[in-house]
């Protein structure tokens, strides 16, 4: 079959081909995915006890009602500020298709989380690229944020993704920069907050402050990372009201079951649960780092503010030499800013699985 015009130059497959190879994943001790190191809240169990039928043959809440009530107490919003999606996935899917034109261009500062990539390519629309610098540990600096602004107004740019902190570096932009942009540029911004709370649990600095009456900003939230719920998926946007009836009018009525809907409450409802896993995540990382550090050859690309940690070594193929091994790293040596320099990804785990991996790691490093 031949996708439509909007798919013909689609490349998606390649972009993760790793994860459709014909391997039994059982196999491997896996390193390549985001999840949290640490589980859920146990009160998710409570409220799935609580189940009954009509939870099940029902339509789930198209408006999310009581969920969304939850995430503006959070983030001291009005429910209308709220939209939903199975994973902040979702939204990142729909965002281009809303937005887009044929011809128009969507900015990125590279390398970043690929789907952002990706879902302006299945518009068939251009990326313009803003690379960060390996020399610079791929720091979005001022000098970043003054090329963003450059080339967002020169450029025809209608979109700009910024993924804060960043996936895979786990670098952070501060509030002051991406107001610059807001303020600098007419583009429609999307601030990625996916890997957030791993920085701040308390929202604070969140880019939500900035909304403040702009219709063009999308501040995006998953409860797939610190909060441990990558299987559930749900995701959220938080924007003006208008900007959010927008979205809201196009994104599928029922995208988050009912078992979504209600284990999503149980985890936003248990704050104190999302500060231990942050602090523990926060303090197993810094072992491990320690750990990585001395093993010859290896260098680690930035000072990661999140549960991820991108690395390579100096002259082997990690990626490979792992695989070999039966365990499985997210592959970059091709991502998009990265190519041909033998990064990998590695996702922070509990202490017995990090352990286990700089073990394997120093093996093949001696
Ligand atoms: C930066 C970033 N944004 C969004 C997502 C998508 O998360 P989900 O769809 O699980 O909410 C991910 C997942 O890896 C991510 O790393």
């Amino acid at each position: 079959m031949k996708p439509n015009r909007f798919l013909s130059n689609y490349v998606g497959e390649e972009v993760s081909s790793y994860l459709y190879k014909e391997e039994d994943f059982a196999e491997f001790k896996r390193f390549d995915m985001g999840e949290s190191a640490f589980p859920f809240t146990p009160k998710v169990f409570d409220e799935i006890k609580k189940f009954n039928e009509s939870d099940m043959h029902d339509y789930p809440d198209p408006c999310l009602f009581e969920l969304k009530k939850k995430i503006a107490e959070i983030f001291k919003v009005k429910p209308e500020m709220v939209t939903t999606g199975a994973g902040s996935d979702e939204i990142i899917e729909l965002i281009p298709r809303l937005l887009l034109n044929e011809g128009d261009k969507a900015l990125a500062i590279i390398p970043t989380f690929f789907r952002f990539l990706d879902s302006v390519a299945r518009m068939n629309c251009e990326i313009t690229m803003i690379h960060t610098k390996e020399a610079e540990s791929f720091a979005i600096n001022d000098n970043i944020i003054e090329k963003i602004i450059r080339e967002a107004n020169d450029d025809g740019v209608k979109l700009i993704w910024l993924c804060n902190p960043n996936n895979p570096t786990g670098v952070m932009m501060s509030l002051e920069q991406i107001k610059q942009v807001l303020d600098k540029t007419d583009c429609f911004v999307v601030v990625d907050e996916a890997l957030h709370e791993f920085i701040d649990p308390t929202f604070k600095s969140s880019a939500v402050k900035l909304i403040d009456g702009r219709k063009n900003l999308l501040v995006l939230r998953s409860l797939s990372k610190a909060y441990g719920l990558a299987g559930i998926r749900f995701g959220f946007g938080i924007g003006d009201e208008e900007t959010i009836s927008f979205f809201e009018k196009f994104r599928l009525p029922y995208n988050s079951s009912t078992l979504s809907q209600k284990v999503a409450l149980a985890v936003l409802k248990d704050h104190e649960h999302l500060k231990r896993t942050v602090q523990k995540t926060s303090e197993i990382k810094s072992e491990l780092i320690k750990e990585l550090k001395t093993i010859s050859g290896i260098h680690i690309a930035s000072e990661t503010m999140t549960n991820t940690i991108l690395l390579k070594h100096k002259d082997k193929d990690l990626f490979s030499d792992l695989h070999k091994r039966k365990v499985l790293v997210a592959d970059f040596r091709n991502a998009n800013g990265l190519e041909g320099r033998g990064y990998v990804r590695i996702i922070v785990r509990d202490k017995d699985m990090n352990d286990f991996l700089v073990k394997e790691l120093r093996d093949i490093c001696s």
